[in-house]
């Protein structure tokens, strides 16, 4: 798309000054920036500041009398390829959720035909509040994509998720969004999403495993490790967006399901594996779990008490079944088998070694040395037999979307559909 459109809403909170830099980078990329500020959001950054910035009018009231001879409210929002809010605060995403149209920000939200993009930021408490919880599962539900806060040191001194992701990565997950827009009608007029049956991957069954997997020691103890289950969710969500029938096998996360996928929880590498073998047959697997190799040889039934000799217990460890492995030699294997790495060193190497040991398809491998897992964002690269398919940094959510779309191809590559 030549010179994306951005319609950028930014709310009330300290974060907004990082909407000035955002604005940077969209200019430097060649987009066209339109910026209206909140009531809260002009206290914090001046309409002058954006507007020198964008090179174009900032718009701060519905009742602009004179912008609504000029452009209506409903041309406004119409004529952006992409609306975008930034910071997006706890009011109003409770506003879009609930349909409130009571300022130019929110009557712009209601009105606009174009997909869009929330970076939320906000008190610590306020986003894992119930009704946040709510509002943003509504609006996901409703094809808003809502980025994942950042986690860290609040202005207010609190500590968790809540911080406005880095300028960087809203520009990334909106290259993303723009890239994944819908395309314009071939009939002309505005473009139009695309119905169920119009989906890259509608008829497609797809099974996913996420997050790590626990395998208990005694009733209380458990060997564990660091996978957040962010990217596995975020690609369950995207395959359901993609219209493909989604089955979500997840170990211990707290992550909320995403609209329209199908989930089982389970606790440990061998109930993940009864459950993917139940699942079969799908069309793909994906398996992004960070499964634990090993589990306790013996599982105390009471928990393992000290002796007070300062003898400490003999932990002694079994192999785990290989998930992956094991699916690729079924005789139910899917059409396409995706693995997962993550590596410290060597990642090209590993995931190719990998790809060969595993008997799958493409390992999507990520450098978890200079990206530590449970981070926001992902950069990877799809080794296959065909070569390696290197991918610039996104956010999860981005990763995620980009993976359907070649998954989406390969598969009508792969199983042709009836009426091709
Ligand atoms: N996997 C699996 N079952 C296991 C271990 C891994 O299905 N018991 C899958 C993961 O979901 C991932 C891929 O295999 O898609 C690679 O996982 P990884 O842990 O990197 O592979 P390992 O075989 O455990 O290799 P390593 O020695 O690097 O840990």
């Amino acid at each position: 798309m030549a010179n994306p459109r951005i319609l950028l809403i930014i709310g009330g909170g300290i974060a907004a000054y990082k909407s000035i830099e955002l604005v940077r980078l969209l200019r430097k990329a060649g987009h066209v920036v339109r910026c209206v500020l909140t009531r809260a959001g002009e206290r914090f950054v001046t309409p002058l500041t954006l507007a020198a910035l964008s090179e174009n009018k900032v718009h701060t009231d519905l009742f602009d009398l004179k912008d609504e001879v000029e452009m209506g409210h409903i041309q406004l929002s119409r004529e952006a390829d992409l609306v975008v809010v930034a910071p997006a605060t706890a009011d109003l995403l409770a506003k879009m959720a609930a349909g409130i149209a009571d300022d130019m920000a929110t009557t712009l939200l209601l009105a606009t035909d174009k997909p869009v993009l929330a970076a939320p930021a906000m008190n610590v408490r306020m986003w894992l509040h119930a009704a946040t919880r709510r509002n943003v599962a509504t609006l996901r539900g409703d094809g808003v994509t809502v980025m994942e806060p950042d986690e860290g040191e609040m202005a207010c001194g609190e500590y968790g998720p809540g911080r406005l992701p880095e300028p960087a990565a809203i520009f990334a997950a909106i290259e993303a969004a723009i890239a994944s827009a819908p395309v314009a009608s071939p009939l002309g007029g505005q473009p139009d999403f695309a119905p169920a049956n119009h989906r890259p991957l509608y008829g497609r069954r797809i099974l996913i495993t996420a997050g790590p997997t626990h395998e208990p020691i005694d009733p209380v103890r458990y060997i564990a490790n660091r996978s957040s289950g962010k990217q596995g969710f975020a690609i369950a969500a995207a395959a359901a967006e993609a219209g493909a029938e989604v089955l979500l096998i997840a170990g211990p996360v707290p992550l909320p399901t995403p609209p329209g996928v199908i989930r089982v929880d389970v606790e440990t590498a061998r109930e993940m594996a009864a459950e993917v073998a139940a699942g079969l047959p799908v069309d793909a697997a994906i398996m992004v779990a960070a499964v634990a190799d090993w589990r306790a040889a013996d599982t105390s039934a009471q928990k393992i008490k000290k002796d007070g000799s300062g003898q400490v217990p003999p932990l002694a460890l079994a192999e785990n079944p290989d998930i992956l492995a094991g699916v690729a030699k079924s005789p139910q294997r899917p059409a396409l088998l995706i693995g997962f790495a993550a590596e410290t060193n060597d990642v090209l190497d590993h995931a190719r070694a990998k790809l060969a040991r595993k008997g799958c398809d493409w390992i999507v491998a990520n450098d978890v040395a200079a990206d530590p897992m449970g981070g926001e964002t992902n950069r990877v690269h799809i080794v296959s037999k065909a070569g390696v398919d290197s991918w610039e940094r996104l956010p999860k959510e981005a990763v995620a979307r980009k993976l359907m779309e070649k998954i989406a191809d390969e598969l009508d590559a792969r199983i042709p559909r009836q009426s091709d």
